[in-house]
């Protein structure tokens, strides 16, 4: 059977809830998630939302927007950071008026606190720019917005996971999508299509995101012939729990939390002497596994501690009650008490989909492909250059995922309905039916499992030529070995067997498109650090990577990055 709907949004996480919420009333719009909505991984953000309130102390949006740009090692283009910072103010009292539960000061305004890279001054001091509640701001944003997206009568097609992007002579003409709780296979024709599928941080062992973050809609438009870009950088959390990846917030240390080396030294006084533990993420980790290389990690092992101990045990359960329990639960220890071992945890993705101010996606000469839009995390609209700033996410996909539904409603009295092939479910229902048959290939999680390691030791925090290489011949002996899967599963009711087994399809090409990115940048800025080229060369590399993928082979080719206020300098905190 064949679904008809004006626009369809792929993922039901803050930017596409944000999307939706801006069509409804006015088209028929249809939202996607493969997962049931309220658990998309938006509502696992912790720490807040960054907007030059000045609601606790001075503060600008230049600041603001100066704070990105740097912190995102100049890759930024300096357009958007204006755009975003600019419009977070507006966007932060939108969330405050449709129910947001915000922490607040004394006198009842919108609470702020500090997070790494957010200063005054340009750089001068730390500045309190996170809007928060308490260590669950994803949660009550995803929960707000999915109450408006019910409210506004929105249809949601719950635990569909979307197989394929049909494209027909270069515009979008719908989707196929396989429906987990029957097994069916639909068709959905549509004149605008918005990718909005998150990030896909399950491609690295330890990582702070959700068992769903695979990158599906990434790989969709990187098949449907989009080149991705700025793959080569990949954010790592400073702190993930030892071993689990779990997120323990940068709120913890927006608070006043501390890391501490073996020998009870708070070590980032010598990485970054103004702003310390709060330094911007990227930075951070490189210093977290300074510290472990030279021996200084708890017990020689590869973790440092982050100490709440002298926060006290209100404060704990006021601002950071959920990290509090993650202790208690998964490590057994008192946050009031014990110090916590923590490790780098890949968090972020910077690179993606590439698009425009308006969520618009581009092509390789930067047209908008018609009918094809793209928000959030999945999105790269190059706003987070090399390293993304905390609480600049919550914020991206609240900006721009209202940019691309302000676009598609005035795109969409314009676009045209596109046929679809007579056979546009051909592709996915001979996938499924190959894998469900094929009795005596291998399954899906030794060779994820491979991947995952690979990625974390050989494209990690670290990187070199020699390493990625490696990676580069490893994806390619795991991609001929996924030639030969099969699923032991063969129902047709929530057949998650057989889902992992495509989503580990779709994320190995996005593995080869990062580590090919990376092997390319012969530099280090930003989260990409090349121990074989440790400085950032301007000269060179002041620009944004393309990587396409064309009868079997990779290039990759590059765009200028656009500047419009500040003029790149060394990155010294
Ligand atoms: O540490 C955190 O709470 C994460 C925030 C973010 O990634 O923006």
């Amino acid at each position: 059977m064949v679904f008809k709907h004006d626009a369809l949004i792929i993922g039901s996480g803050l930017a596409g809830l944000r999307a939706a919420t801006e069509l409804a009333g006015k088209v028929d719009v249809a939202l996607f998630s493969k997962v049931y909505p309220t658990r998309s991984h938006s509502g696992a953000a912790q720490g807040g939302i960054a907007a030059a309130l000045g609601n606790e102390e001075p503060d600008s949006w230049e600041w603001h927007m100066f704070d990105t740009v740097k912190g995102g090692d100049y890759l930024t283009d300096q357009n958007i950071a204006e755009i975003l910072s600019k419009d977070a103010i507006r966007a932060v009292y939108e969330l405050e008026h449709l129910g947001v539960p915000f922490n607040r000061t004394p006198e009842g305004k919108i609470a702020q606190r500090n997070f790494g890279g957010h200063t005054r001054d340009f750089g001068k001091a730390p500045v309190k720019r996170a809007c928060y509640a308490a260590d669950r701001s994803g949660r009550v944003m995803m929960d707000t917005l999915y109450f408006e997206a019910v409210k506004k009568g929105i249809k949601i097609y719950p635990e569909f996971s979307v197989m394929d992007l049909i494209v027909k002579d270069g515009r979008v003409a719908g989707l196929v999508a396989y429906e987990l709780a029957t097994g069916e296979v639909h068709a959905f024709r549509s004149r605008a299509v918005l990718i909005a599928t998150g990030g896909y941080g399950k491609l690295f062992k330890v990582t702070s995101n959700a068992h769903a973050n695979t990158g599906d809609g990434l790989y969709l438009a990187y098949k449907a012939g989009i080149a991705l870009e700025d793959m080569e950088f990949v954010q790592f959390h400073p702190t993930g729990i030892q071993g689990l990846g779990v997120l323990i917030s940068e709120a913890a240390r927006g608070e006043g939390g501390i890391l501490r080396n073996r020998e009870g030294e708070r070590f980032m006084e010598r990485y970054a002497p103004t702003i310390k533990d709060l330094a911007p993420r990227d930075m951070v980790s490189r210093a977290i596994y300074t510290e472990i290389r030279e021996g200084r990690g708890i017990n020689g092992e590869d973790y440092v501690h982050l100490d709440l101990t002298h926060l006290g045990e209100k404060k704990l359960a006021e601002k950071l009650s959920d990290i509090s329990s993650f202790v208690r639960i998964y490590l057994g220890l008192n946050p009031v008490t014990d110090l916590i071992p923590i490790q780098p945890t890949c968090h972020y993705m910077m690179g993606g989909i590439p698009a425009n101010l308006h969520g618009q996606v581009t092509d390789a000469g930067n047209n908008p492909v018609p009918g094809l839009y793209a928000a959030g995390e999945c999105s790269c609209l190059s706003l987070h250059g090399a390293n993304r700033l905390g609480c600049n996410s919550l914020l991206d996909l609240v900006v721009f995922g209202r940019r691309a539904g302000m676009q598609m409603l005035d795109d969409l009295g314009r676009l045209p309905w596109t046929e679809l092939p007579a056979d546009a479910e051909k592709e996915t229902t001979d996938l499924i039916k190959r894998l469900k048959e094929n009795r005596n290939g291998e399954r899906a999680a030794g060779i994820r499992r491979s991947l995952q390691e690979l990625m974390m030791f050989d494209c990690g925090v670290f990187r070199t030529a020699s390493g990625l290489e490696k990676a580069l011949r490893g994806i390619k002996d795991l991609e001929a070995r996924a030639a030969n899967l099969r699923v032991d599963s063969t129902g047709t009711r929530y057949n998650t067997d057989l889902i992992e087994t495509v989503e580990l399809l779709h994320m190995l090409p996005l593995a080869e498109a990062i580590v090919a990115s990376a092997l390319s940048r012969t530099e280090s800025r930003g989260a990409h650090w090349r121990e074989d080229y440790p400085e950032r060369n301007d000269e060179t590399w002041l620009k944004h990577s393309l990587v396409s993928k064309e009868n079997g082979r990779v290039s990759i080719s590059f765009k200028p990055v656009t500047i419009t206020r500040f003029e790149p300098k060394p990155r010294a905190y």
